[in-house]
């Protein structure tokens, strides 16, 4: 049996891992939020770690308000690099080992082919900084991590793109969207599984990866293909970032090379389009 301690336990991505680990026999999952275990209280997760043995923590705790961020930073940095350091800590004096997720928002997005894990971070908004500085705490402080970092998230948990887009379908007759900011939609329950197979691989390779699902998309085309789909009637058009100001910039250009993460757990992606069609069907089941 392996022993799991999973944070931000209400989150998008654990509720993806949920589904997923109720179907397998070898995990024994404990999943905690905010409420349970605070992750910015090094003393509250030290004492949670005292009381329980694991082998592994998955951190899907995380501010991710985005632009709120941007007027929020004490908060954001308290989770998103104190909330990292603390649970890298507990890890080290436990020999667990941290699986943390981080975010394509580490890159400025002013390169052209997809970023790799050597690539030069620059975050040019605090939800990129706090999330950097929360992967740095992590190598700082522990050698057995995984850090995965991802991108647009989506699934039927949660507040996502996917869940505004068919909310905004059946309000709305028509629609513009933002064509040049380009990434891949990431289906969450892709990413669990790709955890969950990381974890039952028992690797030692620790380090810094990327995953997202294949291929690439602007928001538009991702909108598009929601809504081709759902066999949508509203109007959709493109428009351009600076017709859809927001508090926090984002990068242009954040598709991510999945190289390492592939040929290291033996991994295939799916296509976002494929993953997008199998999540729009469970999303009415
Ligand atoms: N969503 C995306 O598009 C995206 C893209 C790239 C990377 N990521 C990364 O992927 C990870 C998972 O994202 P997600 O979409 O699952 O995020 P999410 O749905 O916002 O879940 C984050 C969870 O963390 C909880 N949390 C916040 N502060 C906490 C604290 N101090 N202690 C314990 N729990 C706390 C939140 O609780 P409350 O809701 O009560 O605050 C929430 O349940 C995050 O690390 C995020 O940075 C996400």
């Amino acid at each position: 049996m392996i022993n799991i301690l999973v944070t931000g336990g209400n989150g998008q991505l654990a509720k993806c891992i949920s589904d997923l680990e109720s179907k397998t026999s070898n995990l024994n999952v404990i999943y905690t939020d905010y409420l349970e275990l605070d992750i910015t209280n090094l003393e509250d997760v030290n004492a949670f770690y005292n009381r329980n043995t694991f082998d592994y923590c998955i951190n899907c705790a995380a501010y991710t308000a985005v632009d709120n961020a941007e007027n929020d930073e004490i908060n954001a940095a308290k989770v998103n690099e104190l909330g990292a350091k603390n649970l890298a800590i507990a890890c080290r004096n436990n020999n667990v080992i941290l699986i943390h997720i981080s975010t394509d928002f580490v890159f400025d997005g002013n390169k052209s082919s997809a970023y790799n894990e050597e690539d030069t971070t620059n975050p040019t908004g605090i939800y990129g900084i706090t999330k950097l500085k929360g992967e740095q705490a992590i190598i700082n402080h522990l050698e057995s991590y995984f850090i995965i970092r991802t991108a647009w998230l989506y699934s039927e948990h949660g507040n996502n793109f996917l869940k505004t887009m068919i909310r905004l379908s059946k309000d709305r007759t028509e629609l513009s969207v933002v064509v040049d900011q380009i990434g891949t939609p990431t289906y969450a329950t892709d990413l669990a599984a790709t955890i969950l197979k990381v974890i039952n691989s028992k690797s030692q390779e620790f380090g810094v990866y990327h995953y997202s699902n294949e291929g690439v998309a602007s928001w538009y085309d991702f909108a598009k293909a929601i809504f081709d789909e759902n066999k949508s009637q509203i109007s959709l058009s493109p428009i351009n970032t600076e017709d859809y100001p927001t508090p926090a910039k984002r990068p242009y250009f954040s598709v991510l090379d999945k190289s390492k993460i592939k040929s290291n757990f033996d991994i295939e992606i799916p296509h976002w389009r494929d993953s997008l069609r199998i999540a729009i069907k469970r999303q009415y089941e």
